[in-house]
């Protein structure tokens, strides 16, 4: 009988732990089971086109600390919705029947797509025609729904972690107001961890809009009676009441179109107009999802890996690995698919920054 063969991918935006993934499933496949890995370049991209690379312990040999995914990624490639261009014009077709022949040609007998949201839904929607598909969570942005974390968001946390505190010590120096802009999409997940474990002054999610007179009087208290500089730390979505969210550019050719970002220079500008206080603005972007993992997401990424692999071994398909309480589990795709994971307002952990006296841009009652 053939070797099984089984197919990796990374999709979406990259984060680190992704390589510990890759090298995970690898060495699981071939020591444990004596399987045989491919790895598709660029996402789904390399399974629409046919580009892959056999792994094996050499190739994977040393990745476990590096940033990135040595398979490359694409945030925009879907069989679903293949991008071509035809006759000068860029337009989608379907490709998912030619991905799947290709995906039979290849005699794989499973994919673990390694992704965010976008690659769960296309994971899902490949399972629904056919494929053995086991998906891994990835994301810095923490917003993947039914498992308490992803791989990537300890890493992403950390590095803002430390901007936050570095930014103090310039902050308290001038007696500014130091804005830290981070990531995370729709969800303020990466915002509240790091501004807590930071110490922020003022802590802006997306799920909670602000009203900037309340910033302002904060800013005005602190520099009057209190240390004289705020730190505040910006989730790239979070807005004011009945107002909008910054957007800084528009991919149009991206399942997910609206790039945000700007809001820090917004709100700066609000601020210092209002108070005369100076203000800086730092804007993390893709600081946080560059460099080495952190030990954490080490582990996870591994965990997730082996699992990953299990499920594939006892014919698990059209799941998810999770991470539940301590327990490394899995939930189907049609859990997980077109949902987002957003703090949740009765959260323990803004119940935490409240009583330790940070504002998060309301008055409270
Ligand atoms: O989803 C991860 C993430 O880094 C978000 O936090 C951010 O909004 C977005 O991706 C940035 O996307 P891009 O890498 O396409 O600029």
């Amino acid at each position: 009988m053939a070797k099984k063969r089984i197919g990796i991918l990374t999709g979406g935006g990259d984060c680190p732990g992704l390589n510990a993934v890759i090298r995970g499933v690898t060495k699981t496949a071939i020591h444990k089971y004596g399987l045989e890995v491919i790895g598709f370049y660029d996402g789904f991209l390399g399974l629409i086109e046919n580009r892959f690379i056999i792994l094996n312990n050499e190739n994977v040999s040393g990745i476990l600390t590096h940033g990135g995914t040595i398979l490359g990624t694409s945030n925009k490639a879907n069989p679903f919705e293949h991008i071509v261009v035809e006759n000068g014009e860029t337009v989608t077709k379907d490709v998912s029947n030619e991905t799947m022949e290709l995906y039979k040609d290849l005699g794989l007998d499973a994919l673990i797509a390694v992704g965010g949201d976008g690659t769960m839904t296309i994971s899902g929607m490949l399972s629904q025609k056919g494929a053995n598909v086991v998906g891994v969570p990835k994301t810095i942005d923490k917003d993947l729904m039914e498992t308490d974390t992803t791989f990537g968001f300890d890493t992403a946390r950390s590095i803002a972690t430390e901007a936050i505190d570095r930014l103090h010590t310039t902050a308290q120096s001038h007696h500014r107001v130091m804005l830290v802009e981070v990531m995370g999409r729709n969800a303020g997940w990466l915002a509240l961890e790091s501004g807590i474990a930071g110490g922020g002054d003022i802590i802006l999610l997306p799920e909670i809009p602000y009203d900037i007179e309340e910033i302002i009087r904060v800013v005005r208290q602190r520099s009057r009676f209190g240390k004289r500089f705020s730190i505040i730390v910006v989730a790239e979505g979070a807005r004011p009441e009945g107002g909008d969210q910054v957007i800084k550019k528009m991919v149009k050719d991206s399942p997910e179109k609206v790039r945000l970002g700007g809001i820090g220079y917004h709100l700066a500008n609000q601020i210092e107009n209002d108070t005369q206080i100076e203000c800086r603005v730092a804007i993390l972007g893709h600081l946080q999802r560059g460099g080495t993992p952190t030990a954490l997401d080490r582990i996870l990424a591994t965990q997730f890996a082996v699992k990953a692999m299990e499920l594939v071994v006892n014919n698990q398909f059209n799941q998810m690995v999770a991470l539940k309480g301590n327990d490394i589990t899995a939930v189907p795709f049609d859990k997980v698919m077109g949902r987002q994971k957003l703090v949740p307002k009765d959260s323990d952990l803004i119940e935490v920054a409240l009583a330790v006296g940070t504002n998060l841009g309301q008055k409270l009652d």
